[in-house]
């Protein structure tokens, strides 16, 4: 049976992911590994909790011999690698568990899946590895650093990440990288703009804002709001991630992106709109330190070598994604009151 190991397959884009690979690939086992940290979210996976194909483990990727033991025993062949710290404002205030997360839990997983994978396991040196095995690792954008006014972002641009949370991720890149350079370990690596769309935990700006605008509330842009993203629709990207697991060449780093540059005044204006709200709802707050100007991808790579090309555009993308929150206020209150983290408890105690 092919297993497919997704970790951090509680969050935002992990969920969606393990939501694409099961409508896909019916017939592929899943398991999720994750630690639930408060990003993690059970309750964007109740669809799939009697899926005999679909399997839960509570585990830290920094827990080797756990991660090991879940190797042993699904024989999995591919990793698809989201499980990170992911919010940039948080790793302001606590680096360091960013480092460790992203960074060492990396390693872990690299670590495991070698040893997992290899030909001649007691050979040092081998470079043989399992045929259609392949790791892929979720990087993002914000490796680069920021960009001008001008210029998109290539798979040639150098990495310049610029806050802790970046660096991280540019460690667990190049580690990554490494991993297949001096140990030819079969990776792939994908570079992803800003997504969004449902199941996206309210700390990031457009659910965040849709729940203020829901709840009456006014909304927090950071400095002058003349900060550019690059918005993709997490389907998309789910789309795009999945084709890089199956096609895309071993070694190689895949941009993805939308095409979309936003703004957040812009976008935030847009947001209000659909509440018939007015600008005077937003409140202008400190900026965030080392905050990146604009990120815009150059997604010519995934369009010429894998045919992939977004499917959503941005107005239609953000009204199903308004619609979806303003259709399912109590996910947003579950996560704001606390209660989504003892769904987490009475799964437990219904299994044990
Ligand atoms: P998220 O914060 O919503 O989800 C992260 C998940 O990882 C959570 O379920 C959390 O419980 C889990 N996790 C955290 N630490 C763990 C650990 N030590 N062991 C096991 N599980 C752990 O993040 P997201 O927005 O879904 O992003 C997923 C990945 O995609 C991240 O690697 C992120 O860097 C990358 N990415 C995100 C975006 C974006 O716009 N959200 C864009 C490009 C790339
Ligand atoms: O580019 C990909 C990255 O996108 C991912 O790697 C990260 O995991 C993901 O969190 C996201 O990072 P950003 O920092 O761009 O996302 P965030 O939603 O935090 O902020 C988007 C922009 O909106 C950013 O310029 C900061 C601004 N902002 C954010 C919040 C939460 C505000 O102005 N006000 C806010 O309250």
């Amino acid at each position: 049976m092919h297993t497919i190991l997704v970790t951090g397959g509680a969050g935002f884009i992990g969920s969606n992911f393990i939501r694409h690979l099961r409508e896909k690939h019916p017939t592929s086992r899943i398991l999720n590994v994750d630690s639930l940290t408060y990003a993690g979210n059970l309750e964007n996976l109740q669809a799939f909790e009697q899926d005999p194909l679909y399997v839960f483990r509570k585990v830290d990727i920094r827990d080797r011999p756990a991660i090991d033991e879940l190797f042993t025993l699904f024989e999995i062949d591919d990793v698809v690698h989201f499980a990170a710290e992911s919010h940039v404002d948080r790793s302001i205030l606590e680096p360091e568990l960013f480092l460790s997360t992203n960074i060492l839990g990396t390693q872990v997983l690299l670590d495991v899946a070698m040893c997992h994978w290899k030909r001649y396991p007691d050979d040092k040196y081998s470079r043989e590895y399992r045929e259609d095995v392949c790791f892929v690792h979720v990087s993002t954008d914000e490796v680069y650093g920021s960009l001008g006014e001008t210029g998109l972002f290539t798979e040639h641009t150098p990495l310049a990440p610029n806050s802790p949370y970046s660096a991280s991720k540019a460690g667990s890149d190049l580690l990554v990288r490494s991993y297949h350079e001096t140990y030819g370990l079969p990776i792939k690596i994908t570079r992803c703009s800003n997504n969004y769309g449902p199941y996206q935990f309210p700390e990031k700006l457009i659910p965040l804002m849709v729940h203020r605008c829901m709840t009456d509330q006014s909304l927090p842009v950071y400095g002058d709001g003349g900060q550019v993203r690059d918005w993709l629709h997490v389907e998309d990207h789910c789309e795009a991630i999945d084709l890089v697991r199956q096609n895309g060449r071993v070694g190689e780093v895949y941009n993805i992106g939308g095409h979309n540059e936003k703004t957040n005044l812009e976008l935030v204006r847009m947001i209000l709109q659909s509440f018939d709200r007015s600008d005077e709802c937003i409140h202008f707050v400190k900026d965030r330190p080392g905050h990146d100007r604009r990120y815009a991808i150059d997604a010519t790579k995934m369009k010429d070598e894998l045919g992939w090309v977004p499917r959503y555009s941005f107005e239609q993308g953000l009204e199903e994604t308004i619609e979806w929150y303003r259709t399912h206020p109590e996910w947003i209150e579950r996560i704001v009151s606390g209660a989504y983290r003892t769904y987490e408890r009475d799964m437990y105690s219904s299994v044990e």
